[in-house]
């Protein structure tokens, strides 16, 4: 076995793109699998990691290697692995503080990691795991959502909205969703029951008396969700600014308590002035509910959904367009 690989890595934020680069392979630990990375996915967060803008809840060590989702197949196994195999196909979400996807090879401890869904392709499971678990945790482990309840998912046709409309309706939910125009069959075609052109359209003027809203969006968007939760509904948001509640539970130190609770003033008067719930949630990883989601994948209730498949060589191009904020579905990185 070679001992390098090729990795998209960044040595310092903010940097334009990450450079394609060998490096050296990843060791396991005891509980880890050695994982031969065929596919990726390009998130969000990966653009906010290389730019620094998550430094509030995580920082780095350079060089960073980039990238939190993966497919592929398991070459080696620690010594204290029980739940996979060498040959294994596989698909997770890596822990914050070990991400590097963006390789030839990953090193991934055994709970963060699922058998691949038997029907989808290495390139459809890597779309998963990042807002599949996302989605899943906002919408089961947070709003609780049960038969019948309405709830607003932001951008239907983004990564997060697609899998996100999919899971609300398999729980039974009457779901509302923005999009532009040129997506509406799209997320029509997802199960979203009333979609709502934002570029032409308010939400706030359309929708009133909701138990949910799932936030991808964060800034005057979160703010406006107030105005349509119905007393004791729950706003939840994936890109809106954490609050005290979630310094504590995330045990930020005081000062950055202290800074979330002035940054978030307005928020928390929004909360009180409707009786609502404002939740910022910060994705675990998770190899158990991956599993969970692997049963709706395979059950035919949550399918994969895919904008474009680009060669990690062709990082830049990758990085680019979901940069632009216009991607529709996923992006994922051939890797080997
Ligand atoms: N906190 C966490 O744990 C966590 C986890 C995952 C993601 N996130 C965050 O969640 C956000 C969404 O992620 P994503 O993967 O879904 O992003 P994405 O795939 O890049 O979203 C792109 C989509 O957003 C739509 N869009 C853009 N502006 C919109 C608006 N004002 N109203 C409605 N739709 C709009 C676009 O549709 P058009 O082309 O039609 O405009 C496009 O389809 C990101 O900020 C990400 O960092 C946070």
């Amino acid at each position: 076995m070679s001992e390098t690989m090729k990795a998209a890595q960044i040595t310092h934020y903010k940097q334009d793109f990450p450079k394609i680069t060998d490096v050296p392979l990843p060791k396991i630990g005891p509980k880890d699998v050695l994982v031969s990375v065929i596919a990726a996915s390009i998130n969000p967060i990966d653009l906010k990691t290389k730019d620094g803008g998550l430094k509030i809840l995580l920082t780095y060590d350079m060089p960073l290697i980039l990238g939190s989702d993966f497919s592929g197949i398991i070459i080696e196994v620690g010594a204290s692995v029980t739940r996979f195999s060498i040959g294994d196909a596989v698909y997770g979400r890596v822990q914050k503080n070990r991400i590097g996807t963006f390789a030839e090879k990953l090193a991934v401890s055994q709970e963060d990691i699922a058998l691949k869904p038997t029907n989808l392709t290495f390139e459809e499971a890597a779309s998963i795991p990042l807002v599949g678990l996302t989605s899943y945790q906002a919408l089961h482990d947070v709003m609780k959502i049960k038969p019948g309840e309405k709830v607003l998912i932001q951008a239907g046709s983004g990564g997060i909205g697609t899998i996100a409309i999919q899971l609300a309706k398999k729980m039974g939910a009457f779901v509302a969703t923005t999009t532009s125009q040129k997506n509406t069959e799209l997320v029509s075609s997802l199960g979203a029951d009333l979609v709502i052109d934002y570029k032409t359209e308010q939400f706030e003027n359309i929708l009133s008396d909701y138990d949910y809203v799932f936030d991808t969006q964060g800034g005057e968007i979160l703010e406006k969700a107030f105005s349509i939760i119905k007393p004791g509904g729950k706003v939840v948001s994936i890109s809106g600014l954490p609050n005290a509640k979630f310094a504590k539970e995330y045990h930020l130190p005081l000062w950055k308590k202290i800074a979330l609770t002035v940054a978030t003033r307005k928020l928390t008067t929004l909360e009180k002035k409707t009786d609502s719930h404002y939740h910022f949630l910060f994705m675990i990883p998770s190899g158990q509910q991956l599993e969970t989601l692997r049963e709706f994948i395979e059950a035919g209730d949550v399918l994969p959904v895919i904008d474009r498949v680009i060669p990690l060589s062709d990082i830049k191009e990758a990085f680019d367009y979901s940069q632009s904020g216009h991607a529709k579905w996923k992006i994922i990185l051939k890797i080997n």
